[in-house]
């Protein structure tokens, strides 16, 4: 099969990212946002980020302007129904996330491929709203998109080869590099990342160190490019602590339990960079 044109569901940080990177790939990209006023915002982060691509001369101009052209938003999902693929990266609400594909399924043509670049939920619940389990999959992207080259391609016992390996080929067309994992909560990144993180701040919690320290020790010790307090404030607190409740819920391990002082980060409002504070302050800067 081949993807001509790309739906992506959702224009906040990891969608605007998954368009973008679709965009300058060639692919005709359909990106839908609930309101107008967040469809905005989205589209307005995708042109931000290739006029600064332009500006570093990572990018030319016409790139930019042909990209930019092949992308269009919408906020109705029937706009999607020429889509070969759609992306969704809306709201980590298995609820919403499985209305807004049962509604997609009546809308798009019986051959699309469905994913989701859900970082924690399983994709068997999610394919299993639709009438096309066998073409459902998850491409799981990493923050920033554009930059991270990885992506995981996740294969449920459901999904059927064809669409398995035309998402996995579609990764590849768009420079990244993917790797396949099986449905298990987290797959194969956040499954070792998310205890990582979390045993950071246990560490921190029982005092081995502090927060500067702990994180210039992964960082000039192992060679990781963010300490582990670093990459929390990055990737959200709130977003870290949603995703070991989920994974703590179906693994039942301790590893995956949310220690109190993320939780008492989160109910403060120290959500990471986004609100201004985390672990470090960046009011600041
Ligand atoms: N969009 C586009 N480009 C970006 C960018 C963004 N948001 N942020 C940084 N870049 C580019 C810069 O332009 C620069 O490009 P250049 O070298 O060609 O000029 C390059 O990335 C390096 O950026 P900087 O020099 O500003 O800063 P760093 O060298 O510190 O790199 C980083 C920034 C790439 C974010 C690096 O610190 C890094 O790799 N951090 C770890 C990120 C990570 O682990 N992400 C995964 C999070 S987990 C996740 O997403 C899964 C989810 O389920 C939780």
């Amino acid at each position: 099969m081949k993807i001509e044109t790309v739906g992506v569901l959702g224009c906040g940080l990891m969608g605007a990212g998954i368009a973008e990177v679709c965009a300058r790939s060639g692919y005709q990209t359909v990106v839908r946002e609930i309101d107008q006023e967040t469809l905005d915002k989205g589209l307005g982060r995708i042109h931000k980020s290739m006029d600064k691509a332009v500006a570093k001369g990572k990018m030319e101009e016409s790139a930019r302007d042909e990209a930019a052209g092949r992308l269009t938003g919408t906020t109705d999902l029937a706009d999607l129904a020429d889509c070969d693929l759609v992306i969704e990266a809306i709201i980590e609400n298995v609820k919403i996330k499985k209305e807004t594909f049962a509604k997609l399924d009546e809308v798009v043509g019986d051959d699309a491929i469905f994913a989701s670049n859900t970082s924690s939920l399983t994709i068997t619940e999610l394919a299993m709203a639709t009438e096309r389990p066998d073409r459902f999959v998850g491409l799981h992207f990493f923050n920033p998109v554009p930059v991270m080259k990885l992506v995981e391609v996740v294969r449920t016992i459901v999904t059927g080869d064809d669409a398995f390996d035309t998402a996995y080929e579609f990764c590849e067309s768009i420079g990244k590099q993917p790797i396949a994992c099986r449905d298990n909560s987290g797959f194969i990144v956040n499954r070792l990342l998310v205890p990582y993180l979390l045993d950071a701040i246990r560490a921190h919690e029982e005092g081995v160190g502090s927060v500067e320290d702990i994180d210039k020790g992964m960082q000039l010790g192992t060679g990781y490019p963010m300490g582990p307090f670093t990459l929390l404030d990055f990737v959200g607190l709130d977003t870290t602590l949603y995703i070991a409740e989920i994974m703590f819920d179906e693994y039942r391990e301790k590893r995956f339990a949310p220690p109190p002082l993320l939780k008492q980060m989160v109910q403060a409002g120290r959500l990471g960079r986004k609100s201004g504070r985390g672990f470090y302050d960046y009011s600041k800067k």
